[in-house]
């Protein structure tokens, strides 16, 4: 299904744009006419995707602004940097490390990394980009499925991903006028993310597939965009069980 020309001339921030489906979300969003701003780590990355949008859509309004999550003062200089530009229509933070293990092998400096980009780097985007967002725009936050149920070898990615699950749910009250806090938690993604997956995927949809499931979701009023939906019901189904049924069942994936 095609997403319509809902975001032709919005101004749209992506953080986490150099790969996966933030990218995807962008050569969606340019086709329609979104001006964008990208970020992500790798300003090579995030240069040569202006490139390709540029030479697809030669009117694309695309701005570079790399940052790194991890720390605090590259957003808050972007943040800073960008208050000079007309406000956004959204802010879309697609930012995250995924390295799980079963806990009793975590390596701790892994553990930081995740905690400090997938968490912390999160928050910070949550408190320092509202007031760049326009009244009625839209903060989009990427939680997880994985974030629904503690499955054995998730962490501490699926912990992050509660938290960030947990904490769409505050913000969407707190910001509530204003602005709309919308939650994305996708099942698996073939992204590089997942590519060191060692198992079967369930379900598993492609990245352009993903970004056409966050853009459609964005036109709706709801708050979570969850898909593919045959895989997300089933793990929903999984938390709402009581503990003696859902645990027995992890345990056999364990
Ligand atoms: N793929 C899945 O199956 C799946 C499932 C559920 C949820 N999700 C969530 O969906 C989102 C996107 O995942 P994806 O599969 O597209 O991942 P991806 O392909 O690995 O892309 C992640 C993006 O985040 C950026 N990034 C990573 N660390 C960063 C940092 N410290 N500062 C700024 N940017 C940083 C990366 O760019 P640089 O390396 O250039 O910084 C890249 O642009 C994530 O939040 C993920 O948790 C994915």
């Amino acid at each position: 299904m095609s997403v319509g020309a809902y975001f032709s001339g919005k101004r749209i921030w992506i953080i986490g744009a150099s790969a996966g489906i933030g990218a995807e979300l962008a050569r969606a969003l340019a086709r329609q006419g979104a001006e964008l701003v990208l970020s992500a780590r790798s300003r090579e990355a995030l240069t040569a995707l202006a490139d390709e949008l540029r030479a697809a859509t030669p009117d694309v309004s695309v701005r570079v602004e790399p940052l790194d999550l991890a720390d605090r003062a590259s957003l808050a200089g972007v943040v800073d940097r960008l208050a000079h530009a007309a406000p956004f229509d959204a802010v879309i933070c697609t930012a995250a490390l995924y390295d799980p293990a079963r806990v009793a092998d975590l390596d701790p400096k892994k553990v930081d990394a995740m905690v400090r980009v997938n968490l912390l780097g999160t928050l910070d985007v949550a408190r320092l980009c509202p007031p760049r967002i326009i009244d009625g725009g839209q903060l989009v936050l990427f939680g997880s499925v994985a974030g629904y149920f503690g499955l054995p070898g998730g962490q501490p990615y699926s912990a992050t991903k509660a938290a960030i699950n947990n904490l769409a749910e505050t913000l969407a009250a707190e910001l509530a006028p204003r602005l709309r806090v919308r939650l994305v938690c996708p099942g698996f993604v073939r992204t590089r993310l997942t590519e060191k997956n060692d198992f079967h995927m369930p379900a598993a949809i492609s990245p352009e597939e993903a970004a056409e499931a966050v853009l459609r979701g964005l036109q709706k009023r709801g708050f979570e965009i969850h898909f593919p939906r045959r895989f997300t019901y089933i793990i929903k189904l999984l938390r709402a069980l009581p503990y003696a049924i859902s645990l027995r069942l992890t345990r056999r994936i364990g």
